[in-house]
């Protein structure tokens, strides 16, 4: 069972340990959300020159596409403001000051039909965020900015949140990707070619749980949930914001690792709520060498299996 929390008003230290545990909340939008969802939204509009972004993919070539999320998704990641906007978002819900840090803002693209399902517009198939170093306390926070519907939102397979699933993660090393996947991630046009932690077994996508919040609302999970990009059926390009929290009480505890043998870390990349300084280096290298072991191994299966 997976109890899914609306609107509540747990303190941090309860809905973290409910998120651990597989819980998920959903807000509806406040007045921090809304500013962050407004602000993305007319940054939308300023690339693409439109009034309506959700459309624009039916009126410009897949090529000027991409060109314009070339310059969007990294002049949104670092705009200063974002930090600032997230930070209310975090302080209005309660997020301790001093022991939660966070992440820059990225904003997502899921376009309708075929139209662009790779590079900058990678369609996620079934993964938890876990396969890619995170820490196993990491919980994602998921915004719409435009209104979404159950034919391009985002899937859970809560099925998953405590059944092993053999994986690639143990070929992933955030390190290694950081100097060359996300370079790679701009000249892939159609063709995705990159390595991805991604799962070897067939997953059953359904049952799968879709949850609709209005745009400026937020989905809060744990990082170790397997979610999906739910192919776009709809006409509308889906566009959202996620960013990471990590509390620094909980650096090496957080959801039971199941199947994540990932290495690295991307402890570095997250700033303290109260004065935005990173963790120090020294917190940084002790969790890339602390990763709790997996209690299934796809490594140790597919070395014997050879
Ligand atoms: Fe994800």
């Amino acid at each position: 069972m997976t109890p899914i929390f609306f609107d509540s008003n747990h303190d941090d230290n309860t809905r973290l340990k409910n998120l651990y545990s597989g819980a998920i909340y959903v807000f509806s939008p406040t007045p921090s959300g809304i500013a962050l969802q407004d602000f993305a939204a007319e940054f939308c509009k300023d690339y693409f020159q439109t009034q309506s972004p959700t459309t624009v993919q039916h009126e410009l070539p897949v090529s000027e596409f991409i060109e314009t999320l070339k310059r969007l998704k990294p002049e949104f990641i670092h705009h200063p403001s974002c930090k600032k906007l997230i930070a209310d978002i975090l302080s209005d819900l309660n997020c301790d000051q001093k022991t939660t840090y966070f992440d820059v803002p990225r904003i997502r693209t899921a376009c309708a039909g075929d139209y662009l399902s790779s590079g900058l517009a990678y369609a996620f198939k079934p993964h938890r965020d876990t396969w890619y170093s995170t820490p196993m306390s990491q919980i994602n926070w998921w915004m719409p900015i435009f209104p979404i519907g159950p034919d391009n939102g985002m899937a859970f397979h809560f099925d998953y949140w405590d059944r092993p699933i053999k994986n690639s993660s143990y070929q992933f090393n955030y390190q290694e990707w950081n100097q060359t996947g996300r370079k790679q991630a701009h000249n892939q046009g159609n063709v995705d070619k990159r390595v991805q932690s991604e799962a070897l077994e067939e997953i059953k996508t359904e049952p799968a749980t879709t949850l609709i919040c209005e745009p400026g609302g937020l989905i809060v999970f744990s990082a170790a949930h397997l979610h999906s990009t739910i192919p776009n059926t709809s006409n509308e390009t889906r566009i959202s914001i996620d960013f990471r929290t990590v509390n620094e009480s909980d650096v090496l505890g957080g959801a039971m690792n199941l199947d994540s043998e990932s290495t690295g870390t991307t402890m570095m990349d997250y700033m303290r709520l109260c004065d935005l300084e990173h963790f120090p280096a020294g917190e940084i290298e002790s969790h890339a060498n602390s990763i709790p072991q997996p209690q299934f191994s796809s490594a140790k299966i597919l070395n014997s299996d050879q």
